[in-house]
């Protein structure tokens, strides 16, 4: 049984240069395993809460001392002790926490010595972490999953030049995540140009690393990428299909959409998804309604289905109760799951098996602050998922994970999941 000798935190910064926590555990063995969390932008109003210092004169009041102190002193006090299991880890901070939401210790706080702690008892019994993660989840066959990867960007992560967040290229028929990596760039690169050309601007790069040009809409973006994929010299919808974060929370006012010039109510919205679908190779549509308007998101799922997955990101914030309430209202079809929405490994996973146990997919993702930590490479693999979405292939806090994926792919004879339509 694994031992904890200490636990510790540590202040660094995220890939938008803003606090984020950093936790060291330390096993009576002598193994030292660290952990970095990710923290979002567009998060949904669901969310496990961050503790931040809200001390204005640090970082704005993001500073994340309080957090670190919680890890080096009470959870280190409560925790440094023999644990059996995952489980029994996050549970008890759970009940350390005390709070429906983890606004005492902080989701940020927990979820660090979560994967902390994940990690340390990986090394100890080494074991690849891709493979400690498999045993959490009782998953008996890992597999590496199909990428979707960040082109353009418009939203909370570009200025809001279009309202919909991210276009993502699905390199749908790449039979590893090197040839999907290869057609990327030919992709990313025909886009780059393009919007030079188009544009005349240098390129001006979004959170995730995304291209952000100053289109006029959506459908102009759309029409980009279909333009980008021919200029590498794929095919689109054959070689190269599309994903779309709409985001769509985040341009929802009392009950309507506001999408560049038009004002939809949900019927309109449902219609112009589709005609997206109809028209672009979209294959995944993520949080294509508001996370409020659950009455209409069976509908969605009803107006895209066999075309187009179905996915809840802010919708489900990774929290089993919406899921359960999802999948009862037949509302959605794929888990976005983000680890730090819920706040320890032990629910995540709880919220990996019952989206699984609906015949959902599962998109494990990334956030728009992300660090050098590459530990949700290992967890897509771990946990099977059907696709991995970490962003664009610029940024060095992105590569950690997709060269994670490439030394797992060469280490292994793991296959990559089949993209579902
Ligand atoms: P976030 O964005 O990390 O800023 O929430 C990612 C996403 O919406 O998928
Ligand atoms: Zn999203």
């Amino acid at each position: 049984m694994p031992v904890i000798r200490k636990l510790s935190g540590l202040e660094i910064l995220d890939s938008r240069g803003r606090p984020t926590v950093r936790a060291s555990c330390e096993l009576a063995g002598g193994v030292i395993a660290h952990a970095s969390v990710p923290s979002g932008a567009s998060t949904g109003a669901a969310e496990a809460h961050e503790l931040r210092d809200r001390d204005l004169k640090r970082f704005g009041g993001l500073g994340c001392r309080k957090a670190v102190e919680t890890i080096s002193g009470e959870l280190n006090k409560a925790l440094a002790r023999d644990i059996a299991n995952q489980r029994e880890l996050d549970e008890a901070m759970l009940k350390l926490d005390g709070t429906p939401n983890k606004s005492r210790l902080g989701a940020n706080a927990l979820l660090a010595v979560s994967i902390a702690f994940a990690r340390a008892c990986a090394m100890e019994k080494r074991q690849p972490l891709y493979q400690h993660f498999a045993d959490i989840l009782g998953n008996k066959a890992p597999t590496l999953p199909r990428m979707t990867i960040n082109l353009f960007s418009g939203g909370k992560h570009a200025g809001g030049q279009v309202p919909i967040q991210d276009v993502l290229v699905v390199p749908a028929r790449a039979k590893s995540i090197d040839e999907g990596l290869a057609v990327t760039y030919a992709v990313y690169h025909a886009a780059a140009e393009l919007i030079h050309e188009k544009y005349q601007m240098r390129l001006l790069r979004a959170d995730e690393g995304g291209l952000a040009p100053p289109a006029k809409s959506a459908e102009a973006l759309l029409q980009d990428a279909v333009q980008s994929i021919l200029d590498a010299h794929l095919q689109p919808g054959r070689d190269v299909m599309l994903a779309v974060d709409v985001a769509s929370s985040h341009f929802y006012e009392n009950g309507r959409y506001q999408l560049n010039e038009q004002s939809l109510d949900s019927a309109g919205m449902i219609r112009t998804l589709r005609e997206w679908v109809d028209r672009y190779p979209i294959v995944s549509v993520e949080d294509g309604l508001a996370e409020d308007d659950w009455p209409n998101w069976p509908a969605l799922r009803e107006a895209i289905a066999g075309k187009a997955i179905v996915v809840g990101d802010d919708f489900l914030c990774t929290n089993p109760d919406r899921i359960r309430r999802a999948i009862d209202a037949n509302a959605a079809s794929a888990l976005l799951l983000k680890v730090n929405q819920i706040g320890t490994l032990t629910e995540a996973a709880d919220a990996c098996r019952l989206a699984r146990s609906a015949g959902w997919n599962v998109t494990i993702s990334a956030r728009s602050g992300e660090t050098e930590d590459d530990w949700l490479a290992d967890l897509a693999v771990g946990w099977s998922g059907d696709q991995i979405k970490i962003g664009s292939i610029t940024q060095s806090e992105r590569l950690a994970k997709y060269n994670r994926l490439l030394a797992i792919e060469a280490e292994t004879s793991l296959s990559i999941v089949k993209w579902p339509n």
